[in-house]
């Protein structure tokens, strides 16, 4: 058995609203609105970096779990944002806790549903020995988005999520996990600039390509709903439970409309669908952590509930974990 011992959650203070983003780009509340439900999302400090946010949030989990950073025994960091290019942030994460020379390792470049994988991997970590991780997932994307490209930067914000995982006890018991990918769709979300294909240059630099998200808006749209709900509903099949047994669904939180569409295909009430992308936007690998931990601590999970995540992102990957309270 794998459970949850503690949730934890963190938003920078900063609010930027779509007003704001409307005298940066051309656009409108009222597109912004209507097209992704999205109001507000929250903005780093100019002072703040990943590390920053999911050390954070790690610290609410760890504290929810009642555990100091010595009773750690792995780190897992999902994030496409990282603190550095090399090392991985979960190596910074272990000398900023005060944990002790325990292995960390980041899950990079995994997208939206990185998070889910990567909970999914500290299961198997448990499994195979009696150990207490701690995974994040965590972004810093108003680093990286073009401050010019108004289709794609409107959609995101920043934030960090995390719980603190172990063989047994806690407030939840995770259930079980599907993942999976397709690769041959890489293309439709995709940040090319920095790797070895197309490493920095000058040039490339100053015309802004590492800020460069190419997306293919309409076939994400598609593809999330697609992978979102059928990886849910093969989830329920799997664990012997119908979506009438679900309490709380908790998706990525990319887009108010795709929610919308993934809730409709399940058949599942808006009420037991949770939503926190019109205050946060989308923040990437942390919106699932993010909201389970606000829901969690708003009360809006009770003990005996089953709730199920789902995440869809860059990777072309999804992910579903069922969790019963
Ligand atoms: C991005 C998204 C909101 C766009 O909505 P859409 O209904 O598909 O809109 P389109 O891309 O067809 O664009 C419609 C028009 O709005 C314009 N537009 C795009 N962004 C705009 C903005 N911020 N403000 C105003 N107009 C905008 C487009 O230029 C286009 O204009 P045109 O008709 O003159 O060419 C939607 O496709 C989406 O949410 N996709 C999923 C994205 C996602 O979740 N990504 C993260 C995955 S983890």
């Amino acid at each position: 058995m794998t459970s949850v011992l503690g949730f934890g959650g963190y938003v920078p203070e900063r609010v930027m609203t779509n007003a704001d983003w409307a005298e940066v780009v051309d656009t409108t509340d009222e597109w912004i609105t209507t097209r992704t439900g999205i109001k507000e999302r929250r903005f780093a400090a100019d002072d703040q970096s990943t590390l920053d946010l999911a050390e954070e949030a790690a610290l609410v989990a760890m504290k929810d779990a009642g555990l100091g950073p010595d009773e750690i025994d792995e780190i897992i960091v999902a994030t496409d944002t990282p603190e550095v290019y090399t090392p991985d942030t979960a190596s910074l994460m272990q000398d900023r806790l005060g944990c002790r020379n325990i292995p960390t390792y980041d899950l990079g470049g995994s997208g939206c549903a990185g998070w889910i994988q990567a909970i999914d991997v500290a299961r198997s970590r448990i499994a195979f020995e009696p150990k207490r991780v701690l995974v994040v997932g965590v972004e810093l994307i108003s680093r990286l988005i073009s401050w010019e490209d108004r289709t794609t930067a409107v959609l995101f914000g920043d934030g960090a999520g995390a719980v603190v995982m172990a063989r047994e006890g806690g407030k939840a018991e995770l259930v079980d996990v599907i993942s999976g990918t397709d690769g041959s769709k890489a293309d439709i979300l995709t940040l090319q600039t920095g790797g070895t294909r197309h490493p920095f240059t000058v040039e490339s630099a100053a015309a802004g390509d590492h800020q460069r998200l190419d997306m293919d808006g309409q076939a994400v749209f598609r593809e999330a709903v697609r992978r979102m709900s059928s990886v849910t509903l093969e989830l329920l099949e799997r664990i012997g439970k119908g979506i009438e047994d679900v309490d709380l669904l908790v998706p990525h939180q990319a887009n108010k409309r795709i929610i919308d569409a993934v809730g409709h295909k399940l058949g599942i009430d808006e009420d037991r669908v949770f939503i926190n992308v019109d205050r946060y936007g989308n923040t990437g690998s942390a919106t699932v952590p993010l909201g389970l931990w606000e829901a969690h601590a708003g009360g809006q999970i009770r003990d005996g509930d089953l709730v199920m995540l789902t995440a869809f992102g860059a990777g072309f990957h999804w992910a579903s974990a069922a969790l019963q309270f």
